[in-house]
């Protein structure tokens, strides 16, 4: 292992000691293995490849200052993975092979999780897919489920601090019935166009209006919204957004730091009402909001004045640190200590 500059560490893939697999076949599953080998052998008329037939998930392993790893949220991750499969007609795991899966491949590339120091966490990907040599649109008969980890540091350029990001109206990420509470491959290939124009004209992120009528707030890319006013904690309630579970733990930690939570169609005239918004996720954490443009009619909704994080914001993002790094206590269970 070579020496890695854990403060410095961006939001990307390293290798690691290896990752953890398991085959599906005959219509079960097989038993958990440890490879070490980064690639995957597969034919090229596999599902994956042609029909999207693929979920992923993301979660984090955190090093405490008592040494220990703290693995956020973990069963609530593996319901989202049964969920996915559900969603486009793949085999769930056995009950209880995710958990194993996570806590196996965590244990074994234990060097890479980041000092708790650093601020930086290990990301762990697990990824689900068909892989049935077939040409006809159905679901494959033969799967893989890997999971690999990779240290990271923050997804957006400065970690705790605004950006700003673009609403989109020239792209849909995903359909009012479609996959977008799922978290499958086709959303993401979805999103990229918006994506690169957001980046090219200097956002963060693109910022998703419902499909259908283009009036109420969605998500920001790949990352839930929240926003609060009067004491209020304010997030979109959709059926083409992923049920973010940062934005569920928040949830509740707004209501444990005494804030109302309301889960609700926001309509975008709402946003000029926010005091502090936020977008939300495994990766982005809380990525504060300072100014979300509207191009296509010359608006600008400014959550931030000076450019700094709003104090709401700031205190749930340091709550949530608190209780992933093992700071605080892990009042609701959420955390799988190694
Ligand atoms: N929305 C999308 C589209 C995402 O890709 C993610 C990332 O996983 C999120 C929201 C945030 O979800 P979570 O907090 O479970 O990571
Ligand atoms: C996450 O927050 O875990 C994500 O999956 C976001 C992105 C890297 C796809």
């Amino acid at each position: 292992m070579e020496n890695i500059n854990w403060s410095e560490l961006g939001f990307g893939y390293m290798k690691t000691n290896g990752n953890v697999r398991c085959e599906y076949h005959d219509g079960s599953w097989g038993k958990l293995e440890w490879h070490t080998d980064e690639y995957i052998q597969m034919h090229m008329a596999a599902t994956c490849l042609h029909y999207g037939q693929e979920a992923f998930e993301g979660l984090k392993a955190f090093r405490g200052k008592d040494n220990k790893i703290r693995i956020f949220r973990l069963d609530e991750n593996a319901k989202r993975l049964d969920s996915s499969c559900d969603g486009i007609c793949m085999p769930k795991l056995p009950e209880g092979m995710f958990k194993e899966a996570v806590i196996e491949v965590v244990k074994k590339n234990v060097e890479f999780v980041p000092p708790y120091e650093s601020g930086a966490a290990l990301y762990i990907r697990p990824v689900l897919f068909g892989y049935t040599p077939q040409i006809g649109v159905n679901p494959a008969k033969d799967y893989l489920f890997i999971i690999f980890v990779s240290p990271v540091g923050p997804y957006f350029k400065g970690g705790f601090s605004t950006n700003p990001y673009v609403i989109t109206r020239k792209y849909d990420r995903s359909a009012p019935l479609g996959t977008g509470i799922y978290k499958v491959g086709g959303n993401y290939a979805a999103s990229l166009r918006a994506h690169e124009e957001a980046h090219k004209a200097g956002y963060s992120s693109e910022f998703y209006l419902d499909a259908k009528e283009k009036r109420y707030i969605d998500e920001c890319g790949a990352a839930n919204f929240f926003g609060i006013k009067d004491n209020t904690y304010v997030t979109p309630k959709s059926t083409s957004i992923l049920p973010s579970i940062t934005n569920k733990s928040l949830m509740q930690l707004a209501e444990d730091l005494g804030l109302k939570v309301e889960r609700r169609p926001i309509p975008e005239e709402e946003l000029s009402t926010f005091e502090e918004a936020g977008a939300c996720g495994t990766a982005a954490v809380i990525s504060p909001i300072s100014r979300l443009d509207d191009l296509d009619n010359n608006k600008s909704y400014i959550f931030s004045k000076d450019g700094k994080p709003g104090p709401w914001s700031t205190k749930l993002y340091q709550k949530l640190r608190a209780i992933q790094y093992g700071d605080e206590p892990d009042t609701h269970n959420w955390v799988t200590i190694l």
